[in-house]
Formats: structure tokens, C-alpha cells, sequence
């Protein structure tokens, strides 16, 4: 779990200390968690921020109900569990409390769960590039034209590439010291082509930096998945969502042009009604209707 942990936060492109950050702690205590050491708050934290899920266990609104629902579906009493785990029945009580440490946790989890393993990760593929070659795809002239033609100019391209034709005031680009997972995205319309092995951390983003009231507009150009219970439960009641017709061909690093394998739709923060009737006017698709 640990492992796999770790693999989850490198594919998310995310560096101990970027983790850290969002959780409110130290890259320290992410470098101890990488190690197994640490608290269950933490690795909960840090979970959900990765979107880190875990099947093999019982339904329950919090890891700390699926461990005690485990142990009753398993008819044991916490001195059984105890025995099997090597814990003492205060350290299982405690977890089951939500306290506990990530040790303790890892011994109760075989005996309470013991099929318990890593949800597979959401995926978009491109195909069997590296990751950084199926990250780095980018939106072409003509799509773009439609978006600065409905929504405006774009003030910030938070993730940006050198090599994109996205036309915006601010580019954030990582070679060049910036992190759009990290800095502020400033001004009146965010243009967000994300790496899509990340989305769900990159539209977590896009949410908040539009609920802090940093960008005015967002509009994301991200594949249809909506299978996350944050979608269902925040994104969906903020975000209009564009099913767009037929596929898009981006361009790769080396300006060769290829339709995703998978749909596309907008998804726009902020969008006045006269950008959106614009943009349906220009593109076939449509805006999903919320009655
Ligand atoms: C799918 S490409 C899109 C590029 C451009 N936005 C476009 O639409 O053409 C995603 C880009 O995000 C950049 N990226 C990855 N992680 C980033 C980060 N933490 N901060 C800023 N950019 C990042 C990569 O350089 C990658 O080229």
C-alpha cells in the first residue's frame, strides 16, 4: 500500500513537498509516510488528495468505520483481532476512532481486509508513449481559435509548454520554475489542458482557484469522466459542462497531429451565458442542461 502510495503521488506529477503543501504539512512527514511512519490522519489526507482509493473493504464514510465493519464482518472481537494482528486492543480501538499510526494500520488491515488493495487508478490513454509524451499533447490552432472567439483572450495557461500553440498572457511552465499545482492562476479567463494521467488533481485545482475567486472564468478541455464522487458531489453543481461531437486532434512534441482515443467535453467555471450560447454556435456539441 505504501508502494503503491508513492507510485500514485509520482504519476501525479506531484513532489513530496507540492503534497505537503496541500495537506498542511512538512515534505518531511510525506518523506516519513514513504517510509510507513506517520500517523492515519495523514495517510487519509494525503488519500484523498491523490485520489488514492482502496477496494476490499466494507462500505463506511470514513476509513476508521470500514476497519471496524471489517473486523465485525470477519465476527471478531477485538481480542481476536488483537491476537491475529499483534496489536493491542486499545491501538485497534484507536483506529477504529480514526487515530492510530500508519504501522498499526498496515498490521490490522490483513486481519479486518485482507483483500484489500489499490482501486485502479482513472486512466485516459493516449497510448503506450512514456507518460510525459502522453501528458504532453497539445491543443491545436483551430480549437483554440474557437475559444478565444467565445470566451476571449486567456490570461493564464497554468500548465503550459513551450511548445503549444495555447495563446495566453502567463504561461506556467514546469522548465521554467513554475507549478500551476502551486502558484496562483491570476486574472479573468484560465484556459486548462491538463495532464490527464493527473485530471482529477488538476480539476481539483481549477475548482479551487476559481472558489478563491483568483480566475473569473475556467474552462477546461479535459475528457469525459465522470465517475469520481467529487464530480458527482461539487464539480457537477458549479461546473457547465460541453459534450463535444467527434474526437480532436492534438499535436505531440514532435508537432505530429493525433485524435484522442476517448471523448472530450468542456468544462467551464464561471462562464457567462453569452460565452457559452458563442461557443455553441462555433463548435457542434452541446451544453448539458441541469433540469
Ligand atoms: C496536455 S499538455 C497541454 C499543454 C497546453 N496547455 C495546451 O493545451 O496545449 C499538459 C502540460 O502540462 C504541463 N505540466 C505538467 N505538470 C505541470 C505543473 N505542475 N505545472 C505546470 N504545468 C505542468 C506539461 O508540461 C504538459 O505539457
Amino acid at each position: 500500500m505504501i508502494e503503491d502510495l508513492k507510485a500514485a503521488r509520482r504519476a501525479a506529477g506531484c513532489s513530496q513537498r507540492t503534497l505537503a503543501e496541500k495537506i498542511g504539512t512538512d515534505a518531511q512527514a510525506i518523506k516519513r509516510l514513504e517510509m510507513g511512519v506517520g500517523s492515519v490522519a495523514t495517510i487519509v489526507a494525503v488519500m484523498e488528495v491523490l485520489d488514492f482509493r482502496l477496494t476490499g473493504l466494507p462500505p463506511g464514510t470514513t476509513l476508521a468505520e470500514q476497519l471496524r465493519a471489517g473486523r465485525k464482518r470477519k465476527f471478531l472481537s477485538l481480542e481476536q483481532a488483537a491476537a491475529r494482528s499483534g496489536l493491542s486492543r486499545a491501538t485497534i480501538s484507536g483506529l477504529e476512532r480514526g487515530g492510530g499510526t500508519v504501522a498499526s494500520l498496515l498490521r490490522l488491515l490483513p486481519v479486518v481486509a485482507p483483500r484489500v488493495r489499490r482501486r485502479a487508478p482513472e486512466r485516459s490513454y493516449w497510448g503506450k508513449d512514456n507518460k510525459v509524451d502522453r501528458d504532453s499533447r497539445f491543443t491545436p490552432e483551430d480549437f483554440m481559435a474557437n475559444i478565444y472567439a467565445a470566451f476571449g483572450e486567456i490570461d493564464v495557461d497554468p500548465c503550459a509548454h513551450p511548445s503549444s500553440p495555447v495563446i495566453a498572457r502567463h504561461r506556467i511552465i514546469p522548465n521554467e520554475g513554475g507549478d500551476g499545482l502551486i502558484d496562483e492562476w491570476m486574472g479573468r479567463l484560465a484556459f486548462v489542458n491538463p495532464p490527464y494521467s493527473a485530471l482529477l488533481i488538476w480539476l481539483r485545482r481549477a475548482h479551487a482557484q476559481w472558489m478563491a475567486g483568483n480566475i473569473e472564468t475556467v474552462v477546461c478541455l479535459v475528457p469525459v469522466r465522470t465517475d469520481s464522487g467529487w464530480f458527482h458531489e461539487t464539480l457537477s453543481a458549479d461546473a457547465e459542462i460541453y459534450l463535444l461531437r467527434g474526437r480532436v486532434r492534438f499535436l505531440n512534441t514532435r508537432g505530429q497531429a493525433q485524435h484522442t482515443p476517448f471523448s472530450l467535453m468542456l468544462l467551464a467555471l464561471g462562464a457567462s451565458d453569452e460565452q457559452k450560447s458563442r461557443y455553441a454556435e462555433l463548435v457542434p456539441g452541446f451544453w448539458l442542461s441541469r433540469t
